[in-house]
Formats: C-alpha cells, structure tokens, sequence
C-alpha cells in the first residue's frame, strides 16, 4: 500500500511504542490521529512533531475502560478526517495475577482495554472506511504468549485472544481490509522501571543476546502496513527470545 496522504489512528500513540508507530507513519506522509487516555500532551507534542513533518495530525483522548469512549472514538475522528484507512491497535495494560490471583475486576479491566476495545474499533474502523477503499488494520500483540506466562495470566490471555481475532479478522475483512499483528518481545523496559537492566536479562535469555527498541518495532510495523499480500499473519518480533 502507497502510504503517503493516508490516514492512521494509533491508539495509546503518545508514548513509548506508539509514539514511535505514530511518528514512523506520519515520516511517511500519513496523517494522524493519536489516541491517548491519560497523556494528553505527550499526544499533542506528538500530533506536534508529525506537523512538523508535513502531515495533518490531532490528537483525542478516550479511556478504555468506559466502553462509551471507545465508541465514541470513530465518530470523533471522522469529524476531522473523511476516511482513516490504517488502525493500529497499541493500547493495553499489563496487569500482574496468576489465574488464581486474578479477580473479578482485574479480568473485566483487562479483557476491556487489550480485546474489547480493539475488538470494537476494527468494527468500527471497518465500517466507516469507503466501499472503495483499502484499508489496514495492526493489531499489537506479545510474543510471550508462546510461553504461557502465568504470572500475567488474564494478560497473556488477552494477547493469545487478540493473535487469533487477527486472524478471525482477516479471513472477514479480506480482500478490502489487510488484518496483521506484531508480537513483539522486549522493546523498552516497563514504564516506571526504565533504570532495569535489560541488556544483562537480553543476554542470559534471548538468543540474538539484545533487546528491541521503538526503532525495531516501527521498522516491523511499516512492513506489515505496507504489505499487500500478508493477511493474518502474527510476526514475531523478538530476538528469538520465545523458541
Ligand atoms: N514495551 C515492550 O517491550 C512490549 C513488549 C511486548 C508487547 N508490547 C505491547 O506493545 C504495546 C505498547 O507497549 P508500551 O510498552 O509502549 O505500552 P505502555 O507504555 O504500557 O503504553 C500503553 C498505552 O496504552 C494506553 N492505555 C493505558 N490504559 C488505557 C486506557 N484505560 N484506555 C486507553 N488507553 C490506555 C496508554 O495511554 P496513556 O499513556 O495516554 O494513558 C499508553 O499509550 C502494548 O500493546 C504492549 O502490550 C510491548
């Protein structure tokens, strides 16, 4: 797909890894609309950077875990752009529980974020896009979810569940929508803990013996979104680290 005039939502696209999804897009000539919940202005200094670069960009907030918002999130955005022709789906949360530590409220909470919420803006998505149109749908996942974690166990299930709702998805939506997902392995340390050191870790358990970064994964991503003929597709992303 010829990427440049298009248009993206990232979701979670102020920060981190999406930060990185959105700003590779926009170096692309994509516009944007960078989502976030509770980092409105790292996504404005985001949506800033890509004007910066010559494409149109806002940013929008919504939280998840009000399903409202996240319908209301399309709608919103189609007042400012016709069309989006791209998603990614980078939001998630990465709650900590065994299956037996889990409650009622950490699955609801989790299972809303990581899989309802991408689960109704692919409908969302697919429903506004033009009949006539191409469109691409990126779906973060995890390449963990080769080793049944436990200690992140309604996680892992989330991001088991989103690999085959890719999958489901793409069978649906093809030919006019391209469904894919990256599962990535150690990109950035977790939020709040950027002193770990992750180089030690890389060595002793990923056998490429280094970890990835926003760089790596924005590389991946662009891959996916340009292909025209991967549909369904889980790339793994990960040193090797999941063998
Ligand atoms: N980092 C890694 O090494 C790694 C490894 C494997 C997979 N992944 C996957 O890659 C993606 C990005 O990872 P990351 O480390 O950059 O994630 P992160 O730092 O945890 O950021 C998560 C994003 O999700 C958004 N978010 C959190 N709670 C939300 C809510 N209630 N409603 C809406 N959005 C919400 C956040 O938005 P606000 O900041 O605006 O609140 C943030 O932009 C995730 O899907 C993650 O599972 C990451």
């Amino acid at each position: 797909m010829e990427l440049k005039n298009k248009t993206a939502l990232v979701t979670g696209g102020g920060v981190r890894l999406g930060r990185a999804f959105a700003l590779a897009l926009a170096k692309e000539g994509v516009n944007l609309i960078i989502h976030y919940n509770s980092s409105e202005g790292p996504a404005e200094e985001t949506a800033q950077i890509a004007r910066s670069l010559g494409v149109k960009a806002i940013s929008l907030g919504a939280n998840f875990s009000n399903l409202d918002a996240v319908e209301d999130l399309f709608p919103q955005a189609n007042q400012h752009f016709s069309a989006v022709d791209i998603l990614i789906n980078n939001a998630a949360i990465y709650l900590k529980g065994t299956g037996l530590e889990t409650d009622r409220e950490t699955w609801e909470k989790q299972f809303q974020i990581n899989l309802q919420a991408p689960f109704m803006l692919i409908q969302a998505f697919a429903r506004q896009l033009p009949s006539d149109s191409k469109g691409r749908v990126l779906n973060i996942a995890d390449a963990q979810i080769a080793k049944h974690q436990i200690d992140h166990f309604a996680y892992q299930l989330t991001k088991h569940s989103l690999a085959e709702m890719t999958r489901m998805f793409a069978k649906e939506l093809a030919p006019r929508i391209i469904v894919n997902a990256l599962a990535l392995g150690i990109m950035l340390p977790l939020a709040g803990k950027e002193d770990v050191d992750l180089q030690a870790y890389a060595e002793k358990h990923v056998p490429l013996n280094r970890t990835g970064n926003p760089k790596i994964a924005a590389e991946n991503a662009l891959h996916l979104i340009k292909s025209d003929f991967t549909t369904g597709a889980i790339l793994r992303v990960d040193g090797g680290q999941y063998l």
